[in-house]
C-alpha cells in the first residue's frame, strides 16, 4: 500500500532526476529488491523506493536491518554509474558524504563522521547504515559499467528505543538533536546531496568527494583491525585515509596495504 507521507515529497524536491520517479510503500519486503525489479524493468537513473517498514530488510555481510515502523528513512536509490566496476566504491564514498551532509543539516550543532565504509555515525554510533548491491551483464569484465547499482540506506532518524544488541552502538537524529525530525524535508535534502556528490563523481570531480570523505573519518591515524569480507581473514594496521577508488589504505608492518571490502572491527586510538 503506498504512503501519504512520501506523495509530499516532490514538492520539496530540488533535484533534477533522483526521486522524480518515487515509489512510496507502507510495507515491502526490502526497498533494495523492490528497486532492483523496478531497475530491471527499465526504471531510470535516480528512482528511489521508499518504505514505511521492511520485512526483510538486508544489511551488509548478509545480516539483517531492523527499524520500527513509521519513523525512520529506509530507500533504495536505482544508479546506472557509468564508472568500472573497480571504481564502484566511488558511489559509496559519494554516497557517505551526502548523508553525512544531509544529516548534519538536521542534527542541530552535531557534525555526523564516517566509518569506511559508509556508516554514518553521530556521537561515534550508528545512526545509518548503506548497501549497494549491483548487476552486471554482458561478461561483467573489469572495463565494463555494471547495468544498475541499487544504493540501499536505512537511516534512524526518530527512533528512540533500539534492540538490546544495538543500544550501546546505534543512536537516531531525534536522540542526538533532541527533538523529532521532519522526514519529508529530510528525504528531499539527502536526494539532493546524493544527486549533487553522485554527479561529480560521475564527471570526474571525485578528489573533492574524497576529501570531504576523509575529513569526517574519526579513526584517521588510528590502529585497527580489518576483518576482509567474506573471509575471516584479517588485516591490523594503520588507517591513511581512501584510494583514488575508495579503497581504505591502511599502513602495516609489512608496506601499505589496500581493502576494497571489509568491516573494521577493532579500534585502538594512537599515541598521536
Ligand atoms: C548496513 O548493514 O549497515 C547496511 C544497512 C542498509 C539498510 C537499508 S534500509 C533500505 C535498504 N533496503 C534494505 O533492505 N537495506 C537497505
Amino acid at each position: 500500500m503506498a504512503v501519504e507521507w512520501v506523495d509530499r515529497v516532490g514538492e520539496q524536491l530540488e533535484t533534477d532526476r533522483f526521486g522524480r520517479a518515487l515509489r512510496g510503500f507502507e510495507e515491502v519486503d526490502s526497498t533494495n529488491v523492490q528497486a532492483r525489479a523496478w531497475a530491471q524493468d527499465g526504471a531510470e537513473e535516480g528512482s528511489v523506493v521508499v518504505a514505511d517498514y521492511q520485512t526483510h530488510g538486508r544489511g551488509r555481510h548478509g545480516r539483517v536491518w531492523t527499524a520500527d515502523r513509521g519513523q525512520n528513512l529506509m530507500l533504495s536509490t536505482v544508479l546506472r554509474p557509468s564508472l568500472a566496476p573497480d571504481a564502484l566504491g566511488l558511489v559509496t564514498v559519494a554516497a557517505g558524504v551526502a548523508v553525512a551532509e544531509a544529516v548534519d543539516a538536521f542534527a542541530g550543532t552535531h557534525r555526523a563522521d564516517i566509518k569506511w565504509p559508509n556508516d554514518v555515525l553521530l556521537e561515534g554510533r550508528k545512526t545509518c547504515g548503506m548497501l549497494l548491491e549491483g548487476s552486471v551483464t554482458g561478461g561483467g569484465s573489469r572495463a565494463t559499467p555494471p547495468d544498475f547499482v541499487i544504493l540501499g540506506i536505512g537511516l534512524n532518524v526518530n527512533q528512540v528505543h533500539f534492540p538490546e544488541a544495538l543500544t550501546e552502538t546505534a543512536t537516531s537524529l531525534r536522540l542526538v538533536a533532541g527533538r523529532s525530525v521532519p522526514r519529508v524535508p529530510l528525504l528531499a535534502h539527502l536526494l539532493r546531496r546524493l544527486e549533487h556528490r553522485y554527479d561529480q563523481v560521475q564527471a570526474g570531480q571525485d578528489a573533492e568527494v574524497r576529501r570531504r570523505f576523509t575529513e569526517r573519518m574519526p579513526r584517521l591515524g588510528d590502529d585497527v583491525i580489518l576483518r576482509a569480507t567474506g573471509s575471516n581473514q584479517t588485516v591490523a594496521g594503520r588507517v591513511r585515509g581512501i584510494t583514488s577508488t575508495g579503497g581504505l589504505r591502511l599502513a602495516t608492518p609489512s608496506g601499505e596495504q589496500v581493502v576494497h571490502a571489509g568491516e573494521v572491527t577493532t579500534a585502538r586510538r594512537s599515541s598521536r
